[in-house]
């Protein structure tokens, strides 16, 4: 089984503030994204990673680490990604892809191991966490409070076999723009497997985050 991993590394990060977009942003000594393809490239079940985003910035944050390729992004997560995936095409292709955001940069090679394992049978796989908090849908007032035990927090990497994402990104026709790629896959009919996620995976959105993020990088070890 051939193994890609596809890190989505365009777009502004206008949420994380800064001079530069949050993906380029230092952390420990590394930009965001550079520890996004550390953490990929250790696994040994990976054979090659592609990063998707802005060609310049990306080669002087990756340095001289092995590239299958950079692929330029989209207006939307959803175009970077599939952006993405037209490139591991056109280079020899994948069976399997791991879909990443560089925004969450410690990805454990434990979660790996839990999501290549169910694509021996299953059509794609995600990191998930329960979530913690009441949740309530908000307006003008406080309205009902949704059953957190029916839902998931659901994190990337997430684990596909190449050909059912790249059919469920050419079949997508929804108004909406999806937030990650599972909604794709079932949305075509693709089975999704659930494993347990990492609170090392938590996504970088906001200024603070970044600080947090040191923080649970200092704490513990992969
Ligand atoms: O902004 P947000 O944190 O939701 O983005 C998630 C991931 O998607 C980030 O790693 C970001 O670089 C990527 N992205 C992208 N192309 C876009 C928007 C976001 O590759 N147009």
């Amino acid at each position: 089984n051939r193994v890609v991993a596809l890190i989505v590394a365009a777009g502004k990060g206008e949420r994380a503030g800064g001079d530069v977009p949050k993906q380029f942003r230092m952390l420990a000594g590394r930009p965001l994204v550079a520890h996004a393809f550390d953490r990929l490239a250790a696994h040994p079940g990976v054979d090659a990673v592609l990063v998707v985003g802005e060609e310049e910035p990306l080669r002087d944050a990756l340095g001289d680490r092995p590239l299958l390729g950079i692929a330029p992004g989209g207006a939307t997560r959803r175009l970077s990604v599939r952006a993405g995936l037209e490139a591991i095409e056109a280079l020899g292709g994948a069976d399997i892809v791991l879909i990443h955001d560089a925004a969450r940069p410690f990805t454990p090679t434990a979660v790996i191991d839990r999501l290549l394992a169910p694509l021996e049978t299953s059509p794609g796989a995600v990191p998930t966490l329960p979530v913690a908090d009441t949740l309530a849908k908000h307006g003008a007032a406080l309205g009902e409070v949704v059953d957190r035990d029916a839902l998931v927090r659901v994190q990337t990497p997430q684990a596909f076999r190449f050909d059912d994402i790249m059919t469920s990104h050419r079949a997508w026709r929804a108004e909406q723009e999806p937030t990650d790629d599972a909604q794709m896959a079932r949305a075509a009919g693709f089975d999704v497997a659930l494993v347990a996620g990492d609170p090392m995976l938590e996504k970088i959105t906001r200024a603070e985050d970044f600080a947090a993020a040191e923080a649970r990088l200092g704490a513990r070890s992969f």
